[in-house]
């Protein structure tokens, strides 16, 4: 039987059909209204739903965590839960897709996009984005498990070809693909940037036609990332459904073309605009005429959801002499630059306008009350100046030169714009500059930075005297706009406390490397120094309790920019250190991405990582610190001691950052903790490590192997105790080694988890199952899995550094399992 979307791609001509087969905008594809099929609508992105419209601004929405806090929860069912509320999230924004998860593996500990993704494991990452896609796609939103595949950095992240070998990409990279599509049918997955052993994966047959739809049966959509789509007959033969954004570059008229000149068969179009059917179908935006509208649901229950998921990706790494949680009415001091800032996410495209920000102090202040509380920021952590605030006033100009009068001018709401879409409908954005106007008044007197970065020219004036040069004589490609723009380029100026002065910034555009789009940020701000660290010490000094919130921000922890050092940014290290020396109650929180270097780990009592998680940041900060829940999380990244430590140190550039084109994945199946494993290097806090603030114990450990020898099967029991006296949660994790193999196999890997909660005295016998790929290896010249004859350990633990219990398997015989 024909179904109804094949009649309907049958009824359409070539240019319908080609025409579903880009955007028609930035976010959403054209509706073909002579066959009635609806307009499909996407959004970013793994944290939440930004909508349309550009990074910055644009309608509210709900922040969840991030996915390096989610994937600190362990916890399946608690991302199903989100995925479902991503679902509605998505839906308030008049769209039928999410353009997540972000499943890339922690390969380094410097990805700009660390924060984003989930783990250095491939089954943690995999079973999470699992439980996510299954959330999203219950309520009929589909996912879009990306990048797809090889984007571990994001240095020259649109041009890079990431050398991976085939064992490495099928025992890790592709592993979080390959679940969510065999187990959680994603409907929809996005190519990366890069290039993948020297072909774009937008248009690498092996990756998309090969592996994806032969090998695992793949019927939904591939999209490009956002103008990593570089070809049209090698996209779209290599199984590329969509381009994005739109309008489109490569196809369209182009592609009608390539059919006719025998390049593209029609049926391969057929087959492209039916896959994009099918989506519509799923999604339900084939029959979706309603009027495009998108609301700010600031919903009670996804502000508890996301208030709990924050507490429960929350990592405590020490507590000594448990002085967390806080007990007594003693006094608190607050210190440090993410007290009052309200750290919530990270930076790039899974950015969006949040409802609201809770700060750690906020959350305090309502937990304890202010009477308890004390305040100094200590340093700053910034990467940039802080964005000038208050209203600019914009002159734009059709021209390179600010030359007659304007053809548009606007009011902005501060420092930072990006251009996606041609201001008030007349600019044009390929060719324009802009002068924008505003004042700023000091606070304080003395010397003031000035900060411009930018993706195109900009020079900054304050009172007519140039102070910051980003233009076309002065710019150079730098780390930030997703390499679109220049590095901050800042100059200083004396300023007086209480004068206002104004600020101009002339803007002229640049011709974009890859990613078509302007933007402009220029920032004002006063360095801090010893005084403030002094201040920061003595407040420290009056307290019961010194509470330090260090860490970094969204400037760092962002797409488009690797990060230079995981050492705390400025004087943050020597602000803890200050605190501490005067306050033995010294407790750290930080707020990061990923790992950092903790050279001061021996001279404070206890630490957290908090993370970005969303929203509620500081009541779920506020709520683990007092203990009104439980630190629910554990490490889903190794971290080391030093960067030097990590696995993608090397004396050779080309294994990190890069070179030459080509970052090379020398380690092969050894990153994260079967990297730091097999050197033999002592990570500062091991994969899975996390304390809690009651005790378990894991005992009992049993296991089924009758079905080991015949299929792979083995079935791993123990008991859980909670033998303290609070509720709490423990992540039982099982990793497994294979004794003697042909290959050189990581020590040990992690084959299953499942998180348990249990009351005080609680106990509870779980049973994880693993399938014969927990003991498989990829054999890249037999392109099949293999479970090799021989013992293999089982180890039933509580991270990657315990030795836990311990049960052993063996099998005869070998056993193949196909791709
Ligand atoms: C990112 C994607 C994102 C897309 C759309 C790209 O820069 O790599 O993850 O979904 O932009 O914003």
């Amino acid at each position: 039987m024909t179904s109804r979307i094949e009649e309907l791609v049958d009824q359409m001509t070539l240019a319908e059909q080609v025409s579903l087969l880009s955007g028609e905008d930035f976010w959403s594809l054209p509706a073909i209204a002579r066959l009635g099929i609806g307009k499909l609508r996407v959004t970013d992105g793994p944290n939440g739903a930004r909508g349309g419209g550009s990074l910055i601004g644009g309608v509210k929405s709900a922040a969840f965590p991030v996915g390096i806090a989610l994937g600190a929860s362990w916890n399946v069912r608690l991302l199903h839960e989100v995925g479902v509320a991503l679902a509605e999230e998505v839906k308030s924004k008049g769209a039928h897709v999410s353009l997540a998860p972000t499943v890339n593996l922690h390969r380094t500990v410097s990805n700009g996009r660390n924060f984003e993704c989930y783990s250095e494991d491939p089954f943690l990452t995999a079973s999470l984005a699992v439980a996510y896609i299954e959330g999203l796609q219950s309520q009929r939103v589909s996912a879009t498990i990306k990048h797809f595949v090889g984007n571990e950095s994001e240095i020259e992240r649109t041009t890079i070809s990431s050398e991976v070998d085939e064992r490495a990409l099928r025992e890790l990279y592709l592993m979080p693909f390959e679940w969510a599509v065999k187990k959680a049918g994603t409907w929809a997955i996005m190519s990366s940037y890069n290039k993948l052993n020297g072909t774009y994966t937008s248009e690498n047959p092996w990756l998309l036609d090969d592996v994806l739809r032969r090998e695992w049966h793949y019927d939904g959509v591939v999209m490009s990332d956002w103008f990593g789509s570089h070809s049209t007959a090698p996209t779209v033969n290599a199984g590329l459904d969509l381009e994005m954004p739109g309008p489109t570059r490569d196809r369209g008229d182009k592609l009608v073309a390539a059919v006719e000149a025998g390049e593209v068969s029609r049926d391969t179009v057929r087959t492209r605009a039916l896959n994009i059917l099918r989506l519509m179908e799923r999604t339900g935006a084939l029959d979706d005429h309603s009027a495009f509208e998108e609301r700010a649901d600031d919903r009670a229950e996804h502000r508890a959801l996301i208030r709990r998921a924050g507490a429960e990706g929350a990592v405590l790494l020490k507590n000594e002499g448990s002085l967390l949680p806080l007990t007594g009415n003693g006094k608190v001091a607050v210190i440090g630059p993410n007290a009052k800032v309200a750290q919530i996410m990270g930076g790039g495209s899974a950015q969006l306008n949040p409802h609201y920000r809770i700060s750690p102090w906020d959350g305090l202040v309502a937990a304890l009350g202010e009477d308890r509380l004390s305040f100094a920021e200590g340093t700053r952590n910034n990467r940039f100046e802080p964005a000038l605030e208050g209203g600019l006033e914009v002159e734009y100009f059709n021209n390179p030169d600010f030359s007659g009068t304007p053809v548009f001018t606007e009011r902005l709401g501060g420092g930072e714009v990006m251009w996606f879409a041609p201001p008030g409908g007349v600019v044009d954005l390929t060719n324009f500059s802009a002068r924008l106007r505003g004042t700023f008044t000091p606070t304080a007197t003395g010397m003031h930075n000035i900060g411009v970065y930018a993706a195109g020219y900009a020079r900054v004036l304050v009172e007519g005297v140039l102070v910051a040069d980003a233009s076309a004589g002065a710019w150079e490609p730098g780390r930030t706009y997703f390499e679109e723009g220049c590095d901050e380029v800042v100059g200083q100026v004396d300023l007086e406390a209480g004068r206002e002065y104004e600020v101009v910034v002339e803007f002229v555009r640049k011709p974009p490397r890859i990613l078509g789009f302007s933007a402009l940020h220029v920032g004002i701000g006063r360095p801090l120094g010893d005084a403030e660290i002094a201040e920061a010490v003595a407040v420290a000094r009056e307290a019961g309790t010194a509470l330090v919130f260090v860490g970094r921000n969204g400037e760092w922890d962002t797409e488009g920019s690797d990060l230079a050092s995981i050492i705390l940014p400025g004087r943050q290290d020597e602000l803890v250190r200050a605190v501490a020396a005067v306050n033995p109650r010294t407790v750290v929180v930080l707020q990061t991405g990923g790992p950092v270097e903790m050279p001061w780990i021996g001279e404070v009592a206890a630490v957290v990582e908090a993370w970005y998680p969303g929203q509620e940041a500081g009541n779920s900060i506020a709520d683990v610190l007092t203990g009104a829940a439980e630190p629910g999380g554990r490490l889903p990244q190794t971290f080391p001691v030093k960067w030097a430590d990590n696995p993608t140190n090397s004396q050779d550039r080309e294994v990190y950052p890069g070179m030459d084109g080509k970052v090379r994945y020398e380690e092969g199946v050894f990153i994260g903790y079967r990297h730091y494993d097999s050197h033999g290097v002592a990570p500062l806090f091991p994969f899975g490590f996390g304390l809690g603030y009651t005790s378990f114990e894991i005992s009992d450990i049993s296991i089924d192997d009758s079905a080991f020898e015949s299929d792979g099967r083995v079935a791993v029991s123990v008991t859980v105790a909670n033998t303290g006296q609070r509720p709490g949660s423990e992540v039982v994790q099982v990793y497994v080694s294979d004794r003697e193999a042909s290959v050189p196999r990581p020590d040990k890997e992690l084959k299953g988890f499942e998180k348990v909660f249990l009351g005080p005295g609680e106990r509870m016998r779980i049973t994880l199952e693993l399938d014969a790929r927990a003991f498989a290896f990829y054999r890249v010249e037999a392109k099949h899995w293999i479970v090799e004859p021989g013992t293999f350990v089982i180890r039933a633990s509580r991270h990657a550094g315990d030795a836990g219990l311990v049960a052993e398997v063996s099998r005869q015989t070998r056993l193949m399992l196909p791709v």
